[in-house]
């Protein structure tokens, strides 16, 4: 695979690459050229991912920076809280890591959001790098500098704004990854066709075979796209004063669904429900037909994703919902959409529609 790089940039407020290669031989160079090299380097892993890659990025590193040393907590949403920050600038502080330091946040969007959130905030913010391993990560999480933690089973609670300097992706990763996780990413991927992308979403459809067979160049080539589209949106929104709330499609009546189910469903596997009760919603306003309600829920299907949810009740999922963070004014701002692929942020939905969107993917 040639390496590819794709800029992630605005006016001078932030500027990096993402780097799309097949290994972790080019990493050193990437660091050198954003001017990163001669750092200390803290590189942050959890359990899981560190025994798979820790060593070779730490290899990959050495030649460029001034010394490594590595955080490593427990794999899963559950380590994604202020306690695993508070153990995070423990280590930093007991390494005398001053503002010159680096954070290089290896793994899932767990450890990349939590990674992000400790570098904005550990001497009111530092450097850091991001280096995803899971195929949600790559598309979405590494890109576009939301981070942030979990408070009290309330989703991303406490959070910043803070962008990565890089973003170094060793697509061969993916080979290790769990097909549940895998879906995972695929809710993503489809979320973002579904926002603005209706060909991405219908090609994605076509090579169905080949993505989950994991082709390196047709997951290249599906991982850059979705990082076309999230770098310019944020590039044009970066703090979601507007267009950047349609990536949160399927995520608000996601979110409720991840809290309720105490994390046990996967992010992905959340989204792609959230994705049907949008879709739902969309349809009773006229804005889908029933065909292609059908399509996006036989795409998710097609690759592993639960459609329906059983052991929730309408009314507590409703509740919260209502309790997302993204409210205004007291009223919900819902992605709903026009047509597949093209969204629009709508702060009408009423309860009676997020109801009757809920009630499609409650299973009793
Ligand atoms: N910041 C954002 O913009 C943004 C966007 C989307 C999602 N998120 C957040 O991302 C999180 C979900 O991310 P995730 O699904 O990557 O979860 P994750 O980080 O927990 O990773 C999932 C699992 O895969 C394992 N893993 C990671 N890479 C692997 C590899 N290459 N081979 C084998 N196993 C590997 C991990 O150890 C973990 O058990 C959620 O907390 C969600 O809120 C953030
Ligand atoms: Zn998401």
């Amino acid at each position: 695979m040639n390496s590819k790089i794709l800029f992630v940039k605005r006016n001078g407020d932030f500027h990096y690459p993402i780097c799309f290669e097949s290994d972790f031989s080019a990493l050193a160079k990437a660091l050198k050229e954003e001017g990163l090299s001669g750092r200390r380097i803290c590189l942050v892993a959890d359990d899981t991912v560190a025994s798979l890659y820790l060593d070779a990025v730490f290899r990959a590193m050495a030649p460029v920076c001034q010394d490594i040393f590595s955080f490593t907590f427990p794999a899963g949403e559950a380590s994604k809280n202020l306690d695993t920050v508070q153990d995070l600038y423990t280590v930093l502080i007991e390494h005398g890591m001053d503002r010159q330091g680096l954070l290089a946040a290896l793994g899932g969007g767990v450890t990349g959001d939590l990674t992000g959130f400790a570098a904005a905030t550990y001497l009111r913010g530092i450097d850091f790098i991001q280096i995803p391993t899971t195929l949600l990560a790559q598309v979405d999480s590494s890109v576009g500098g939301k981070t942030g933690v979990d408070f009290r089973g309330y989703k991303n609670m406490a959070g910043a704004f803070w962008q990565p300097r890089l973003v170094y992706m060793n697509l061969s990763v993916l080979s290790t990854l769990s097909e549940e996780q895998f879906a995972c990413g695929m809710g993503e991927v489809l979320k973002t066709g579904l926002i603005c992308d209706i060909a991405f979403f219908q090609g994605v459809c076509a090579r169905h075979q080949a993505v989950q067979e994991r082709d390196p160049l047709v997951m290249a080539e599906l991982i850059r796209r979705c990082c076309e589209i999230k770098a310019g949106i944020v590039e044009r929104d970066p703090k979601e004063k507007g267009e950047r709330a349609l990536l949160n499609l399927g995520h608000t009546i996601g979110h409720a669904i991840e809290k309720l189910k105490n994390f046990e469903l996967l992010h992905g596997q959340c989204v792609a429900l959230g994705l049907i009760a949008s879709a739902e919603i969309s349809r009773l306003r006229g804005y889908l037909t029933d065909q292609e309600v059908g399509e996006i829920r036989q795409a998710l299907e097609s690759f592993r994703l639960p459609v329906s949810v059983s052991g929730l009740d309408e009314e507590t999922v409703l509740q919260a919902t209502r309790k997302d963070k993204k409210m205004k004014d007291g009223q919900i701002r819902f992605i709903l959409m026009k047509k597949p692929g093209s969204s629009f942020i709508d702060p009408t939905v009423t309860d009676r529609e997020l109801r009757q969107g809920i009630r499609a993917v409650l299973r009793a």
